[in-house]
């Protein structure tokens, strides 16, 4: 009886790994692209926790739409570029909001190449900073960076989930490109500079509700359903402004929540993720409201 409890138990979370995955893909191949249909041979899709949870690897939702295009030329603060939404979703040329933040592109970080190779731009945004689906590709050092990319291409490395868009894209994309792109894309982004604190981790007992809203963005739900809830286990990262992340606007900066260390005491300790970081921690503990610590290196 022990066992059949077992077996069933696992075939029901097999299957929950599935509908993850299917679901994952659909929204791939909504978008024309889909990465390898295969499961990374290396998750063990039997264990605990898999398929990963919403707020560490968030897919849109099956029910998403994304806002029609109105027409409607689209601002962001402190730029005198417009776009419509038709422009900031075109795969091949990324939104520019601030020219001046970075060098200008080669043709592969800025047009990528038709049909298969997005603009590393579009993802890793123009300044190379990504966003918490993808990765900052800035200033990384050369024999990292290439390792990578080989490592992409020889399916070494691979997500937990490979066929959650953002990852397949990056596949998908670099697949295709010669050695020569992936070098100028090297030595465009080794020019470009992470020069904002892109990420505040607060310390935190309650983290805002949370729903993923499009672009892979989670962020904490706005009328009903808004409210605060425990933290538990999870680490949340939202954006400052959900819509100006959402239009690709590399200035708008994350809060990443993570469970408070120091609730019970009035030392509030940063953790030790925000201790070797150089942000801001904010701790809420028990006596004090909130505390403003300042993360070492
Ligand atoms: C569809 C979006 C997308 C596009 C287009 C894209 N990437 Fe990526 N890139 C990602 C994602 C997502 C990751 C993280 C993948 C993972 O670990 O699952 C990533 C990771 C990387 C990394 C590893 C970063 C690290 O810190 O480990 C490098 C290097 C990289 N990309 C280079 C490129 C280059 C060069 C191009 C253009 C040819 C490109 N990417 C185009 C989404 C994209």
């Amino acid at each position: 009886m022990k066992n059949f409890v077992r077996i069933a138990m696992l075939i029901a979370v097999a299957l929950g790994a599935m509908a993850a995955i299917v679901a994952a893909q659909a929204v791939g191949q909504v978008n024309g692209i889909s990465g390898p249909a295969k499961l990374n041979p290396k998750a063990n899709i039997s264990a605990a926790g898999f398929p990963p949870p919403y707020w560490a690897y968030p897919v849109n939702l099956p029910d998403y739409q994304a806002p029609p295009e109105t027409g409607e030329k689209m601002r962001v603060p402190n730029s005198n570029v417009t776009y419509t939404l038709t422009q900031i979703r075109d795969f091949f040329s990324p939104p520019d909001w601030h020219p001046e933040d970075h060098p200008s592109m080669p043709p592969i970080v800025g047009q990528g190449r038709k049909p298969q190779v997005w603009a590393c731009g579009y993802c890793h945004l123009p300044v190379g900073w990504g966003k918490p689906e993808n990765a900052n590709v800035a200033g990384l050092p050369e024999a990292y960076f290439m390792q990578q990319v080989a490592d992409f291409k020889n399916g070494s490395r691979r997500g937990t989930v490979p066929d959650i868009l953002p990852h397949s894209g990056m596949v998908a994309a670099i697949m295709p490109t010669t050695d020569a792109e992936v070098k100028q894309a090297y030595d465009y982004f080794a020019k470009t500079k992470l020069t904002q604190q892109r990420y505040k981790v607060t310390e935190s007992a309650t983290v805002p509700k949370t729903k993923v809203q499009g672009s892979w963005v989670l962020a904490p739900i706005v009328g009903g359903g808004e409210g605060m809830e425990p933290i538990g286990q999870r680490i949340i990262e939202v954006p400052n402004d959900p819509v100006l992340t959402t239009l690709r606007d590399w200035r708008i900066g994350f809060t990443t929540y993570t469970a408070a260390t120091c609730a019970a005491s009035d030392r509030c300790r940063p953790s030790r993720a925000a201790r070797r970081s150089t942000r801001s921690v904010s701790c809420t503990t028990s006596r004090m409201a909130r505390v403003t610590a300042r993360g070492r290196r």
